[in-house]
């Protein structure tokens, strides 16, 4: 599902800063050789999370779900000189590929790639989070939620991928799959949460931003 008319699609990313060079190959890498490239964050949302990222300046960054790489090299453009960024994810056979691309970049010694079960992993990190992106799998988006909100100081913030499931959050929540189910819950469990403020950017498949107050 296209949330916006393809000229006005193109027109959005055509008036939207140019990916890195880098950035750029990585996506290209991921289409000719990774399965479901869908997954990659891709230029527009690419650069939105890297306007985040610099926005709040973070100095701890917790990613679920790194796939290739690609969303990952976006947050790290806005960590602190000594900041860092932790990113999780169970598939090892694209761990050479994410290594390659941040090796590469300027976010080498910044980057640390964590292969595991993001459930059993996070409670193992144990960091003063300012920024989490959450763009796992979708069974556990209110699991990664219910495990980190409690330690997170004000002004910390979690952004949480495909809150919008091209769409079928808006269908009838007794029909439907365990996966969208979770997302209704999610974006629910957020808005009702008092200890955050949230806006849900309708942005690609949707970002759900929530601000600890
Ligand atoms: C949508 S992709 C991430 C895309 C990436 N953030 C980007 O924008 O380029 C989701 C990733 O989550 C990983 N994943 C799924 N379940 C997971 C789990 N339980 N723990 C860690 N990673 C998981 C998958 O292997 C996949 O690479």
């Amino acid at each position: 599902m296209e949330f916006l008319d393809g000229q006005l699609d193109n027109y959005v990313v055509n008036h939207t800063s140019e990916e890195s060079d880098l950035l750029k190959r990585l996506n290209r890498e991921t289409r000719s050789k990774v399965l479901q490239p869908r997954m990659l964050s891709g230029h527009l949302q690419g650069r939105v999370l890297s306007m985040l990222s610099k926005m709040i300046r973070p100095k701890r960054i917790l990613e679920i779900g790194t796939y290739t790489g690609y969303s990952a090299l976006c947050l790290a453009e806005g960590l602190t000189d000594d900041g860092e960024l932790h990113t999780i994810d169970l598939n090892e056979e694209l761990a050479d590929m994410v290594q390659r691309y941040a090796n590469e970049s300027e976010y080498a010694s910044k980057i640390k790639l964590h292969i595991g079960d993001a459930m059993q992993v996070v409670p193992t990190l144990k960091e003063d989070w300012d920024l989490i992106f959450i763009d796992a799998d979708k069974e556990n988006y209110l699991n990664y939620y219910n495990l980190l909100i409690g330690n997170l100081k004000s002004n910390a913030y979690i952004i949480a991928d495909n809150v919008l499931w091209s769409g079928k959050v808006l269908e009838n929540y007794d029909t439907l799959d365990s996966e969208t189910r979770v997302l209704m819950d999610y974006n629910k469990t957020i808005l009702a949460d008092e200890r955050v403020e949230n806006v849900l950017f309708p942005i690609r498949d949707g970002l759900q931003i929530a601000r600890v107050k």
